[in-house]
């Protein structure tokens, strides 16, 4: 299914589910108060926005809320405060006691309960030893780890010390993690000997080591700014077992490598409070780096500020997700995407929440492993992405319904959009029908939701991610920067700027500027994504508009895959496609032209459909895989003369996203797909 189809499906669907009365009348923002805050976020956004970030604990309160120096923004400038105080310290007095953190890893059995006082502690230890090591506020850090509590710890902790960092998600290879810690210029990564997926040990040292040393363990030189690796042994997950006495473990390239639990024990108990003391940054200062696929080859590193980013993530997870200090809350994003970051980590812990964690695959050991645990810890609300909710629709209802699911009280959604027909086995099987359910539209770069239904207050229709939250001015706007009238499709911007907005693209500002700010003037953030509004002012996300895929709920660069595939020996040139894809949302499909001695081996040896095409096939696909990551692997490749070209060079990727679709046009296959025939009756189009 497409976005747009999607889309008409809902459009004739057209349902509408009023606010479920019991979940409104305990609801943290009623209709009434939401229409308050609309009204003061649309007259006052600054005055909205500083009421929310002076929920924060500030060590020295702002006294200017924004300077805007269109495409920068700094909120909160004169603030000073710290991200790790706010998901921490602060709610010990009242809470320490209180469930911070419930884990459980993949293997059945294994689980880990933190505190605030543990969690904090933990932190404070890890803090310490990372000063120790010489970091300094400023430095960063990359983190490459499995879903572990001490995932979540590595963030705060390098917070703590004013570290920005950047979490490189576990899937990615080898050779991405080296070009995020290179762009980065981390000076430390943390990361363990291996996490579980699956049923399978997936090795993240190894990877680490693969980064820093080319695959080579003996190497030395290299331009690797990593100095120290931290590596946490999976079998002391939460703290079990004993640490190796010494600390240090050897040399990874040219960088010490270090036992995670016995490098924290190398701080003497008493000095680790001052040690680990939380380093009082400004608001301004960044928070983490955070790659994302873009329109090139080349990942940009989305940075986020302290202050404004935590108020954009505390307060949207207060309204959003209703969050209440009874609620066990699972978001089930890995802390290697912004979800992660935002409604794993920082949101729900600055509110004093208490989070659960899983750290493995959704159907393991059975289909029902989410059920099972929604159902033996009792989770109240539950964040997950609408990939995983067809995935089960397609494993069939029996599997949640083995399970008592009452605890849930509201289900949300994330990461693209949700065809209508999911969302109605989301809202009836695994909500009873009671759960009012959050679609809710956001991005690396914005932080924070955006788009989203106040589940006390706001009517849901399936496929819509409703209404802007307050204090955001949303719009749709044509080519020319015109609002378009309702039920009129455009694209999606964001006229001024919000706390919580990516400041820059690491090392690249210009980049940020281009990317998202010169489609339209006077400083409107431009989505890359189409929408309409129907006749309520409800938005309907339609999907990018620029050449960006969403496979499953992943963001990948048509432009990264195609430099991927270039680099392969055999390759002359590729173009990426996205293909509709009923579970995934759209499949990667690749389109290759060969240098000419490969072509020309290949069709002697039978062409597209041969077992040597297809082995070769393969091996393209592993090579993406290889380079980038297991989920950026191409669902099909198919071999072409050359590639369709306008009369001005540009490929026709509209074309080819219709033949990958229809699969009509398979040529000859004793010869190559012969595009440009095709191409040369189209061209006319493109242009
Ligand atoms: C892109 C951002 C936001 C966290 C996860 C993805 C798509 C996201 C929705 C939604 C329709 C959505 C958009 C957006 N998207 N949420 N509720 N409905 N589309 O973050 O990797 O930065 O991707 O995901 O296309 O631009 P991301």
């Amino acid at each position: 299914m497409s976005n747009s189809d999607s889309f008409s499906v809902t459009l004739k669907e057209n349902r509408r589910f009023e606010v479920p009365p019991a979940f409104a009348a305990q609801a943290n923002v009623k209709a009434e108060e939401r229409a308050r805050l609309v009204e003061i976020g649309r007259k006052d956004p600054e005055g909205y926005w500083a009421s929310v970030a002076r929920e924060l604990k500030w060590r020295k309160p702002f006294t200017r809320v924004l300077e805007w120096n269109a495409p920068f923004a700094k909120w909160f400038v004169d603030g000073r405060l710290n991200a790790s105080e706010n998901c921490l310290d602060r709610h010990l007095e009242k809470d320490g006691d209180k469930t911070a953190i419930l884990w459980e890893g993949e293997p059945g059995g294994e689980s880990v309960r933190w505190t605030y006082k543990e969690l904090h502690a933990r932190v404070v230890a890890q803090t310490a030893a990372l000063r120790k090591l010489g970091l300094k506020k400023g430095d960063t850090v990359a983190i490459y780890m499995p879903l572990v509590p001490e995932g979540v710890v590595a963030m705060l902790a390098c917070a703590r010390g004013g570290f920005p960092h950047t979490v490189v998600f576990g899937g990615f290879s080898a050779e991405s993690l080296k070009d995020r810690m290179h762009d980065a210029g981390a000076k430390a990564v943390l990361t363990a000997d291996y996490g579980w997926r699956k049923g399978v040990k997936v090795a993240l040292r190894d990877q680490v080591v693969k980064a820093l040393t080319g695959g080579n363990p003996g190497a030395t030189g290299g331009t690797s700014t990593v100095k120290h690796v931290l590596t946490l042994k999976r079998e002391s997950v939460g703290g079990a077992g004993r640490a190796p006495a010494e600390a240090l473990l050897g040399k990874i390239g040219t960088a010490d490598e270090y036992d995670w639990y016995a490098v924290a024990n190398t701080v003497e108990p008493s000095k680790r409070a001052v040690l680990g003391a939380a380093e009082e940054v400004e608001a301004e200062h960044p928070l983490y780096i955070l790659y994302t696929s873009g329109t090139t080859g080349k990942p940009k590193g989305i940075v986020h500020s302290t202050g404004g980013y935590l108020a954009g993530v505390t307060r949207t997870t207060r309204d959003v997700f209703d969050l209440k200090p009874s609620d066990l809350y699972w978001c089930t994003a890995d802390i290697g995407w912004v979800t992660g970051h935002s409604y794993v980590v920082y949101g729900p812990l600055s509110l004093g929440a208490s989070v659960f964690l899983y750290e493995g695959a959704p159907t393991t050991p059975g289909a029902d492993r989410f059920w099972d645990m929604i159902e033996r810890h009792k989770i109240t609300v539950l964040y997950t992405a609408p990939t995983a909710i067809r995935a089960f629709m397609k494993l069939g209802t029996e599997w949640p319904k083995k399970h008592d699911l009452s605890s849930l009280r509201l289900l949300g959604s994330v990461g693209e959009p949700i065809n209508p027909e999911a969302w109605m086995w989301y809202r009836d099987v695994i909500g009873d029908g009671k759960c009012p359910i959050v679609d809710t539209y956001w991005q690396t770069e914005t932080g924070a939701i955006v788009i989203s239904p106040l589940p006390g207050a706001v009517a849901t229709k399936p496929g819509s991610a409703t209404l802007p939250l307050p204090g955001y001015d949303v719009d749709v706007l044509d080519k020319e920067g015109k609002s378009v009238p309702l039920g009129q499709g455009g694209r999606l911007v964001i006229r001024k700027p919000w706390p919580s907005m990516a400041r820059t693209v690491h090392g690249d500002p210009e980049r940020f500027k281009k990317t998202y700010f010169s489609e339209f003037k006077d400083g409107i953030y431009f989505t890359g994504d189409g929408a309409r509004r129907d006749e309520d002012g409800y938005v309907w996300i339609l999907g990018r508009v620029d050449d960006v895929l969403n496979v499953s709920g992943h963001r990948l660069g048509t432009m990264e895959i195609e430099s991927s595939l270039v680099a392969h020996p055999k390759v002359a040139e590729a173009a990426v496609v996205g293909r509709p894809d009923e579970l995934k949302g759209q499949a990667v499909v690749a389109f290759v032209s060969l240098k000419a001695e490969f072509a020309k081996a290949l069709k002697e040896s039978g062409g597209q459909d041969q077992a040597a095409a297809k082995a070769l096939k393969d091996e393209l696909r592993a090579h993406v895989a290889k380079e980038i990551g297991s989920f950026a692997r191409p669902e099909d490749v198919r071999f072409a003369d050359g590639l369709p070209k306008t009369r001005s060079g540009k490929i026709m990727r509209r074309l080819l996203r219709e033949l990958a679709t229809s699969g009509e046009v398979k040529g000859d296959t004793t010869t190559l797909e012969d595009l440009n025939v095709i191409a040369a009756l189209k061209a006319g189009d493109e242009e």
